[in-house]
């Protein structure tokens, strides 16, 4: 993973998606499809987005009992995403169970989909991870066991806030991945993200990608604007 830009595209059907990507035309982008639109749209939007030639993390966050999750994604490995995740808190068997599932769905000399887990929230705050989850950790000690457990079930990184991302790498190592969203332009809104960060900040951490949805798909121009992204962050266009 080149240290791509991911951008969200939180949008409700596929019309609204072509229109914000027309202007986008020619240039090869690294997409990110979450459940408002993959459950408008189905498989068919995925298939589209790389029939243009854009890489594809589909983040449907999955946290479901381990044969459920491992025949999802079974399935999931069909599409040919590039990405996809789980959540963390349903555990090692779990995690591990996705895995199998990518594998052997997966087809023979087809490359497998990396895989994530979610270790908490951008959304959750220390305060509200210690009072709802009823978790006596530090919110870095939550991320940082979550990142490890995802490590020994076999996954490939996390899904973290840019703040534990240098601890991560540190405890686990560089190859891991840590994709980070709740990253911010100082002009822009938090909205309800939590543990946000510029994208200076991400750099300086060496997060393995970042993802980016409101600030870009918002914005008046939002192909201007994600060309002032790329030169705060770097790489990721073609
Ligand atoms: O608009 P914004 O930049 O906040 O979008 C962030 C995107 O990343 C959203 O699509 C959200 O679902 C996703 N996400 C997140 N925090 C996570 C995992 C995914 O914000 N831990």
């Amino acid at each position: 993973m080149n240290h791509p830009l991911i951008i969200a595209l939180d949008f409700s059907n596929g019309v609204e998606v072509e229109k914000f990507l027309r202007p986008f035309q020619g240039i090869s982008l690294f997409v990110k499809v979450g459940m408002e639109l993959y459950y408008q749209e189905g498989p068919s939007i995925i298939n589209l987005l790389k029939e243009q030639g854009h890489q594809v993390f589909l983040d449907l966050k999955l946290h479901d009992i381990p044969n459920t999750v491992y025949r999802a994604m079974k399935g999931l490995a069909r599409l040919n995403c590039d990405l996809v995740n789980v959540h963390a808190a349903g555990g090692w068997e779990m995690m591990e169970s996705a895995m199998e599932g990518l594998e052997a769905g997966t087809s023979a000399g087809g490359k497998r989909p990396s895989c994530i887990a979610v270790t908490q929230l951008t959304s959750t705050s220390e305060v509200q991870m210690q009072k709802e989850q009823l978790i006596q950790a530090t919110l870095m000690e939550s991320v940082l066991h979550y990142a490890s457990l995802t490590k020994t079930a076999g996954l490939d990184g996390v899904v973290c806030s840019a703040q534990e991302a240098a601890a991560i790498r540190q405890q686990i190592g560089p190859d891991f991945l840590t994709v980070c969203p709740g990253i911010r332009l100082k002009s822009d809104q938090t909205g309800d993200q939590k543990r946000v960060s510029s994208p200076e900040f991400a750099k300086e951490a060496g997060v393995s990608a970042i993802v980016v949805g409101r600030s870009i798909t918002k914005a008046v121009d939002p192909l201007e604007n994600y060309h002032q992204w790329i030169q705060v962050w770097g790489g990721a266009a073609k």
